[in-house]
């Protein structure tokens, strides 16, 4: 039916109905639509109109669809993923020393219009040397140093479907040592999370296996020191682990769906999608040792849990050291 004739249509469709489920309060104007039809059918006894007794909030019903994602809404979410996967390379391959971070972000955003998404799923983040411990830097404004690490955390909207990809890679397409050793870390983090991410898995196991890798790392290199169970007690990888591990993703980058049921945390289950993106930032103004300082990473990927474990969405984007050298390699040679 055309929009102009809702009212007529619902005034039928509600008359005789036990409840109405909708969202109240979302549209103040759909919301005097629903309430004065619900007065007519009240009115309208003696012309044999009947009005629903329950009004039901359908947010929670609707929520926990979104969740669950059908074989067309994947196939979407594989192609918004793929979209996005190939907009980073591209900002990888244009990297370089004296190249501002808005054209990273330039490059990513045209590689998704020209594709067909007609924009970010939201403000990409190109965060370079001590920029990319600032979690939500969306300025974009710094020239690219040779020697520093940048961060990008972007993705495109494709079909109302959000992707959500963080790389992080060198400049000029080398690691250093310290930048070597603290972004296997966070990469070692990532891998020990997926193990979990399989039906029957858990969000909180999945963030302490990766808490152990980073808190063992951090120990290693000497950033944190003491006993390796105490420091997990205390949740001591925190300082420079500030954020959660993943969350929802779909038509929202932050999508709905609960994490508890009757304040229980949830098992995964075949059919969502979710992000997984530990990080590491040691900021200039941290306690980390000097030649630590201005190294923040993360690394993020968009996982379908599948019935036997689940599909990495964004598995082409190089994500190794050796793989990012080489990517970033080619081009300078080429
Ligand atoms: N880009 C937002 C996030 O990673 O959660
Ligand atoms: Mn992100
Ligand atoms: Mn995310």
């Amino acid at each position: 039916y055309p929009l102009s004739d809702l009212e007529e249509q619902l005034l039928e469709l509600l008359n005789g109905k036990n409840a109405i489920y909708f969202a109240q309060g979302a549209y103040d104007s759909f919301d005097s639509k629903v309430f004065s039809l619900l007065g007519t059918l009240r009115g309208g006894a003696r012309k044999g109109l009947k009005a629903p007794s329950t009004l039901k909030e359908i947010r929670g019903l609707i929520h926990e669809m979104r969740l669950f994602k059908s074989p067309s809404e994947i196939e979407v979410m594989r192609e918004g993923c793929e979209i996005s996967a190939r907009g980073h390379m591209r900002a990888m391959r244009f990297s370089h020393a004296g190249a501002t971070e808005f054209q990273l972000e330039a490059e990513l955003h045209h590689h998704y219009a020209m594709n067909g998404a007609p924009h970010p799923a939201y403000g990409t983040i190109v965060g370079s040397g001590d920029n990319a411990n600032i979690l939500h830097y969306t300025q974009n404004s710094d020239a690219l140093k040779n020697g520093d690490l940048v961060l990008i955390d972007s993705g495109c909207e494709l079909q109302g479907y959000a992707a959500d990809i963080t790389r992080t890679f060198p400049v000029n397409g080398l690691f250093s040592e310290e930048q070597s050793a603290l972004y296997n870390i966070v990469l070692n983090a990532q891998l020990a999370a997926f193990e979990e991410i399989k039906p029957g898995g858990y969000l909180s196991h999945a963030n302490k296996l990766a808490m152990e890798v980073l808190t063992q790392g951090l120990l290693d290199l000497g950033i944190l020191t003491g006993d390796f169970t105490e420091l997990m007690a205390q949740q001591a990888c925190k300082e420079y682990y500030m954020h959660g591990l993943g969350h929802w993703l779909g038509l929202d980058v932050h999508d709905v769906g609960d994490y508890k049921i009757n304040n229980v945390e949830r098992a995964f289950e075949p059919g969502m999608v979710l992000t997984i993106e530990p990080g590491l930032y040691i900021s200039e103004d941290s306690n980390a040792p000097q030649k630590y300082k201005g190294i923040g990473i993360r690394i993020e990927d968009n996982l379908l849990v599948t019935e036997s474990g689940h599909e990495n969405l964004t598995l082409s984007v190089p994500k190794t050291i050796g793989d990012i050298q080489a990517l970033m390699q080619q081009t300078k040679s080429a």
